[in-house]
């Protein structure tokens, strides 16, 4: 089915100078467009600090996209000439009310708006009250006045209660769109498609048949120039009760009675809250970290995380984490999820490994199949190299009856023409139509802290530092400890790409 053209709307973007903006938001628009998914009733309407007329964020975008150019010929084109004329801008502090009573003339009434936050979460609430100060967030004309919010939304259990609070007090839910870049994923959204439109998948999908899950969010990427962020926040709040708990609620949601956006999340979120909440006896046992030392990385020598700029030279925080979690569901009873996430490691891979249990393998005695037969494995690859793969054993030809393992693999990039899109076009295009299946709802985002508050309870109140790992390798040892201490192993990173030749 192709999809509608979005209503008429105004994109107002706060923080429109920044990186995001240009970056990612500008570009996918420039794809919608493209598609015609978008029309010439798109307006946007920048809000920055930096003073300047709407030519300025016109001319700041046109740089930057003539700089992506070089890689990408067709960034700038006439979707872009279309849109640059539909971009407008004004400047102002965000916490003072002047700019959104600019906001609201620019606006005028009966105009549809979303409301599009791509600043420090610490303005987030503020931004929320004063819209709502303003009447900016009413929708009693009929028209439609939403807020996305990006990550990271808030830095614990107790402060995303509270943001979430701030928020819930000036605008319904339906207006709140909670946004997790992960989900704009084609392959992410495959997920769900690949459970539940086949029979195959679905019906070995439990705790009958599947031995344990593995999730797994690994960059070659250092922490670069964001050191002051990172340091504050670090692996697990980084990546884990965002990213790595949307596939984990993908993978072990119940069938949801419909595709709409409430009942799937009403599923994810009560797969969240089924995850175990430990002890902090538990915690110690089930969570491991990881700092990145010095070192040959990518060709370059990688100074070790704790000299990186704006780190503090004796910090504590983590640039990789691994954990062993439990969703205690009558499905998932005894199934471990393990996910693990890191900086600097060998490969960039986003994958979902389901291990199935072994066959009993009572046939095969008397025969040359006398060691453990190895367990089936489904690979799903998220990035950078879409696609799934099945590992079976088969019979090797000749004579004497034997297996070797064999796996079946689909690439995305070898059946469709996928285009290079930002990953932000579906979500931008939900925020449009009004559709939140692919964003994170209040209930969900609290129910994925109070899963980590164990782990960041504990580690709070560590003095140790966390194990050092080499640049470019898959981790700190610790990580390997956790999952060989129950008999497993972890997938190899990046082993899909190799196959692949890459
Ligand atoms: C962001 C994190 O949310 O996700 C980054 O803040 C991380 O630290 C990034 O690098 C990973 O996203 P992607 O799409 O590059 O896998």
């Amino acid at each position: 089915m192709d999809a509608a053209p979005t209503p008429p709307v105004t994109l107002v973007i706060f923080g429109a100078t920044g990186d995001l903006t240009r970056r990612l938001l500008v570009p996918a628009i420039i794809n919608l467009t493209r598609s015609r998914l978008v029309g010439e009733d798109l307006q946007i309407l920048g809000i920055g600090i930096e003073p300047g007329d709407d030519e300025f964020l016109r001319g700041r975008l046109d740089q930057f996209l003539s700089h992506l150019s070089g890689e990408e010929p067709r960034v700038k084109d006439e979707a872009w000439e279309s849109l640059r004329r539909r971009i407008s801008y004004t400047s102002g502090d965000f916490t003072k009310d002047d700019i959104f009573v600019e906001i609201g003339k620019r606006l005028g009434p009966n105009a549809n708006a979303a409301f599009y936050l791509a600043v420090p979460p610490s303005f987030f609430g503020t931004i929320v009250e004063k819209l709502a100060a303003h009447g900016l967030t009413d929708e009693s004309d009929g028209v439609f006045r939403r807020v996305a919010i990006e990550k990271p939304f808030g830095t614990d259990l107790a402060s995303a209660q509270a943001l979430n609070a701030q928020i819930l007090a000036q605008v319904e839910e339906s207006q709140v769109y909670r946004l997790d870049h992960f989900l704009g994923k084609e392959t992410v959204q495959n997920l769900m498609t690949a459970r539940f439109a086949n029979m195959m998948i679905e019906s070995l999908w439990n705790n009958r048949y599947i031995d344990h899950v593995q999730i797994t969010a690994t960059e070659i990427v250092d922490v670069g120039s964001r050191g002051k962020f990172y340091d504050a926040t670090g692996a697990l709040r980084d990546m884990v009760p965002n990213h790595l708990f949307q596939l984990l609620a993908m993978i072990a949601m119940e069938p949801p009675n419909s595709f709409d956006a409430e009942a799937i999340r009403n599923e994810k979120s009560k797969v969240l809250k089924a995850l175990r909440i430990y002890t902090p006896e538990e915690a110690k046992t089930h969570g491991v970290r990881g700092a990145y030392g010095a070192g040959p990385l990518n060709g370059t020598e990688l100074p070790a995380y704790r000299d990186t700029k704006d780190v503090s030279p004796d910090s504590r925080t983590e640039t990789f984490v691994a954990l062993k979690l439990y969703a205690d569901t009558w499905r998932w009873a005894g199934v471990p999820f393990y996910l693990r996430t890191g900086k600097a490691l060998t490969a960039r891979d986003t994958e979902i490994v389901i291990t199935f249990q072994p066959v009993p393998f009572a046939q095969f005695r008397e025969t040359e199949v006398n060691s453990r037969l190895p367990p089936n494995r489904l690979v799903i690859q998220v990035q950078p190299d879409e696609g799934m793969s099945m590992e079976i054993s088969i019979k090797s030809p000749g004579l004497s009856v034997d297996t070797v393992p064999v796996s079946l693999d689909f690439r995305y990039a070898d059946k469709f023409d996928i285009a290079k899109t930002t990953g932000y076009e579906s979500l931008l295009y939900d925020l449009f139509i009004g559709d939140q299946t692919l964003f994170q709802r209040a209930d969900g985002i609290e129910a994925g802290w109070a899963a980590v508050q164990p782990f960041l309870d504990i580690w709070a109140g560590d003095q140790s530092v966390p194990d050092a790992y080499a640049p470019g390798s898959m981790g700190p040892a610790c990580a390997d400890e956790l999952i060989q201490r129950d008999r497993r192993e972890w997938h190899e990173l990046g082993v899909l790409l190799h196959r692949n030749g890459k």
